[in-house]
């Protein structure tokens, strides 16, 4: 069973009835419970109501889809975007706008559930390569085929905080005629100059032209999108299913609360310089500690314990001492290398941050790992 909140989601949290330091959000940034962000989302209820109760290519298309989708390409510093309901239905959604049967995808082994949704839904041959292993990639690149080529990737991965390849993915690309389509989930809000994203992190804006992410982590509220060319958002708005068959799309309120989070975080960069420093000050304390924290380079920092009892133990010791981690085991992440996944926010005060590391160590200790 999973647990439950009895209030916002903050760095701080109710949790099962117990105040905790919440180190297992995707809140990066602090938004989910920001002024200005419950402020908007009110706004919205009071203009236009609860439910959208019908597709947006119906009558479920708000004036404020239009302004977030504007707002979004100029943060993303893309010709356009299309929002999706959550990222999961824009990965579905938009990969089989991109490929179909006789092209073929390359997909890193470790890529969101979502991605390998979409890549089977495609129907296009799936050819997984190891986890950010060029050599891998090549060498499957190298294996002729017909059709089209397109190379899939997270930005970040969500279960290691390691960072994709991009600059080498985007000259394999290159040599090799594919397209590069980069899901930056935990990237955007997060990595590069005001949080525009991985692509930016690595300055590649020019040479990667299709991306979709996640409002629903660094954002603070929820939706998903696909940023790239106007074309390509014209191509995909009248056929992707996920976004045509639901009408559920995102609920004016979470989009506005959306739109005033890539308001903010577009004209200050505060907040992810705070996450930034956070996470700094709390890898690097986990390091001294010398804790495994595999190859992580971002605010998702895992503590790898090897057996799975040992990750749920260690996060219930941690739950007991005030602090909430999520252990995670197989098949979430490979066999022995199960893991305590610390996420580390914009929302945490030095203290919060101490007082976990704190925590970390003595449960390390009590299960012998220290
Ligand atoms: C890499 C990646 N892509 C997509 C998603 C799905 O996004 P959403 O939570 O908006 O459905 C996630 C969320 O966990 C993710 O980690």
């Amino acid at each position: 069973m999973y647990r439950t909140l009895y209030g916002p989601q903050g760095g701080h949290i109710n949790l099962d009835g117990r105040n905790v330091i919440n180190m297992a959000s995707n809140n990066y940034l602090g938004l989910a419970n920001h002024p200005a962000l419950v402020a908007a989302a009110k706004e919205a209820i009071d203009q236009f109501g609860v439910g959208p109760c019908a597709s947006r290519n119906i009558v479920g298309n708000f004036t404020v889809h239009d302004e977030l989708e504007e707002k979004l390409a100029k943060f993303k510093d893309v010709e356009a975007t299309l929002v999706f309901n959550c990222g999961v239905s824009a990965n579905s959604g938009v990969i089989p706008c991109l490929v179909g049967k006789g092209d073929t995808i390359y997909s890193d082994e470790l890529n969101h559930g979502s991605i390998i949704d979409g890549c089977r839904l495609s129907r296009a041959e799936i050819k997984v390569f190891k986890h950010m292993d060029m050599d891998s990639l090549e060498t499957k690149l190298k294996e002729p085929v017909t059709g089209k080529r397109l190379i899939i990737t997270d930005g970040v991965f969500s279960m290691d905080g390691d960072l994709a390849p991009l600059p080498d993915m985007a000259d394999l690309a290159d040599k090799y005629d594919a397209t590069l389509v980069v899901d930056d989930a935990h990237g955007d809000g997060v990595m590069g100059p005001y949080g525009k994203g991985t692509v930016e992190h690595f300055g590649l804006r020019d040479r990667i032209h299709i991306e979709t992410g996640s409002l629903s982590k660094a954002f603070g509220a929820a939706g998903g999108f696909v940023a790239g060319s106007r074309e390509l958002i014209d191509k995909i708005r009248p056929q992707a299913r996920s976004f045509i068959f639901t009408a559920s799309p995102l609920a004016p309120c979470l989009t506005a609360a959306a739109l005033k989070a890539v308001e903010m975080v577009s004209a200050d960069d505060s907040l992810v310089k705070k996450l930034w420093e956070n996470r700094e000050y709390f890898a690097a304390r986990m390091q001294k500690l010398g804790l495994n924290i595999g190859s992580t380079v971002t605010p998702v920092i895992p503590v790898i314990v090897g057996e799975g009892e040992k990750a749920q133990q260690m996060s219930q010791s941690l739950y007991e001492k005030g602090i909430y981690a999520q252990g995670l085991q197989f098949p979430v992440v490979p066999r022995g290398a199960a893991r305590l996944r610390v996420m580390v926010s914009a929302a945490h005060t030095k203290e919060d941050l101490d007082r976990a590391a704190d925590a970390i160590e003595a449960s390390a200790k009590e299960l012998g790992l220290l």
